[in-house]
């Protein structure tokens, strides 16, 4: 089984000076507490580090010895401009035996092992797709160009996705290769009409994105230290 880690955003809502991999949140980046979650899921195989172009050698250095001699084989590889471009180069990296794949944001970097072993264990009961997701909160509203409503959806038939989402490995390279616009895999996988299961997500695993996030995280983090 292969994971690939995108971690090639700017993160420019995030305000830092760098890419938002390489903010640090209680004194690691947030690409090393990402592989910490994955390089501890049993069954990881290959594990592939997609960054900016010019932090490769700067993540392999960090990267690398958080796999160890037994762990998984490790890659770095320059992304793309947009986080679809960047799963394609991560999944051009994987070796030919690679079956299963996962597809990770290092920005979701406090994800729990049991997340990643959820969706495992849906594509071992034979799912193509399965991701994460937790119930939403908000009454969400679908709205027409104007911003009039046009349907306000179940709330109990919403999920807020996250990652890891993992898929048969060419499920996703065929949904690749069909090359439309999307903000997650599971809807590319979605639109070549094959079934994506939703397994139960975790609040650890939100995606920091602006600094009240990072906040947000800092103290997760400090609760689960303490
Ligand atoms: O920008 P956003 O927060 O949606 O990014 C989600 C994940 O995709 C992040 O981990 C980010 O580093 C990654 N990404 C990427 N290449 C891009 C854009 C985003 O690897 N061009």
């Amino acid at each position: 089984m292969g994971v690939v880690v995108v971690a090639a955003g700017s993160g420019t809502r995030l305000g830092a000076e760098r890419p938002k991999a390489f903010v640090e949140l209680s004194g690691m980046t947030l690409l090393e507490h990402a592989l910490r979650g994955v390089v501890a899921t049993a069954g990881v195989d290959e594990v592939i580090v997609v960054v900016p172009a010019d932090l490769v050698a700067g993540a392999e250095a960090v990267a690398a010895p958080m796999t160890g001699p037994t762990g998984p084989t490790l890659q770095v590889v320059p992304g793309g401009a947009e986080r679809t471009d960047s799963v394609a180069a991560g999944l051009a990296a994987l070796s030919g035996a690679v079956r299963i794949v996962l597809v990770h944001d290092a920005a979701r970097c406090l994800t729990p092992v049991v997340v990643f072993e959820r969706v495992l264990e849906a594509l071992d009961g034979g799912a193509a797709g399965a991701v994460p997701g937790v119930p939403v909160v908000d009454t969400i509203k679908v709205i027409d160009g104007e911003g009039l409503v046009t349907g306000t959806p179940s709330r109990d038939s919403l999920r807020a996705v996250q990652t890891p989402q993992g898929f048969r490995r060419e499920v996703l390279e065929q949904a690749h290769a069909c090359a439309v616009a999307a903000t997650d895999d599971a809807a590319l996988v979605e639109a070549l009409g094959h079934p994506v299961l939703v397994v139960e997500g975790d609040h650890r695993s939100l995606k920091i994105t602006t600094p009240e996030d990072l906040e947000r995280a800092e103290r997760l983090l400090r609760l689960t230290a303490g």
